[in-house]
């Protein structure tokens, strides 16, 4: 399989999809990004890695964080974090208060916004410092020592982070949250503003891909635990464009409003996406678009 000629080809079908999609600026400091950026990456396991456009050019990984942060609690033994969040679709908007309250601070699932700060609080608990294990971890992956927060945007997402703060306190009044709830959210801002490319976020994404084993041959999950979290990708990993994600691209899938979206092909790789423009769902119109046709060429799906 030409896997270079197949991403030149999807990142230049996603260029025709550039300017329909909108820059996040709840988030203020996210509204400077370039909307005609738009880049793809692809890492199999084997170890090759092809790029085409800005796979280099570093992005917000917003959400994409909220991977990293389930895969490390449940390396550390959190099957009871089950008990804590669902991993049921939300069918709601990523940052949605209404189900929380009839369902007990319980949220749907690890990737909405009530959920990851669930999935925060005990990575917080179990290593003191969530947001610097997400950075470690993906360093590693990366092999790039210079991957950090970006410290303005986290300053930003805090200063307009009512609605965060609003899930956390809905949360913490259900005795769902371990920590105080300033510092939980300073860790759940500070995994989700880190900074990296569509290349490191593929390496990154590997080991879901190899059933859990990371680059340095390490096993993080058990091949059982790797399966679940690209089902739960796949089912929630879109909010409540899950169901489109799946019918366009078929991969188990994580999005962020920074614009980029990672997806496994599990056996094979990862591949990440990224251009700023976001549908109403908060995911990359032109990064869907370029996995969308990655797949279709390639007939790479889990279907
Ligand atoms: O909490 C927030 O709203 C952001 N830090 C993350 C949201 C996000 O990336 C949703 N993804 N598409």
């Amino acid at each position: 399989m030409n896997y270079q000629e197949l991403i030149d080809d999807a990142v230049e079908a996603a260029r025709t999809h550039l300017g329909h999609g909108r820059v996040a600026d709840y988030i203020p400091a996210l509204a400077c990004a370039d909307p005609n950026a738009v880049g793809m990456a692809l890492a199999t396991v084997d170890g090759e890695v092809f790029q085409s456009g800005d796979a280099s050019a570093t992005f917000s990984i917003q959400s994409i964080s909220k991977l990293f942060t389930l895969a490390l609690v449940l390396a550390e033994g959190g099957e009871s974090l089950w008990r804590r969040v669902g991993r049921e679709p939300s069918g709601n908007p990523f940052n949605s208060l209404v189900q929380l309250e009839t369902e007990h601070g319980i949220p749907r699932n690890p990737f909405i916004n009530a959920g990851a700060i669930v999935v925060t609080d005990r990575l917080l608990t179990l290593t003191g410092d969530a947001a610097e294990q997400v950075r470690q971890f993906l360093r590693a992956e990366s092999e790039n020592p210079a991957l950090a927060t970006n410290a303005e945007i986290a300053a930003s997402e805090a200063e307009h982070g009512h609605r965060n703060a609003a899930l956390a306190h809905f949360i913490a009044s259900h005795g769902n949250l371990d920590n105080d709830v300033d510092a939980v959210l300073a860790q759940y801002y500070g995994h989700c503003a880190i900074e990296a490319s569509c290349r490191d976020l593929a390496l990154a994404g590997r080991f879901l891909a190899r059933h859990g084993v990371r680059a340095d041959g390490v096993r993080l999950l058990s091949r059982s635990e790797a399966k679940q979290i690209n089902a739960v990708m796949l089912t929630c990993g879109t909010y409540d464009a899950a169901g489109e994600f799946a019918y366009r691209v078929g991969l188990p899938g994580k999005s962020g409003v920074g614009g980029g979206v990672l997806a496994i092909i599990p056996g094979r790789g990862a591949v990440c996406a990224w251009s700023p423009g976001l549908d109403p769902a908060g995911n990359s119109v032109a990064a869907v678009a370029a996995l969308d046709a990655f797949t279709t060429g390639s007939g790479l799906s889990v279907f």
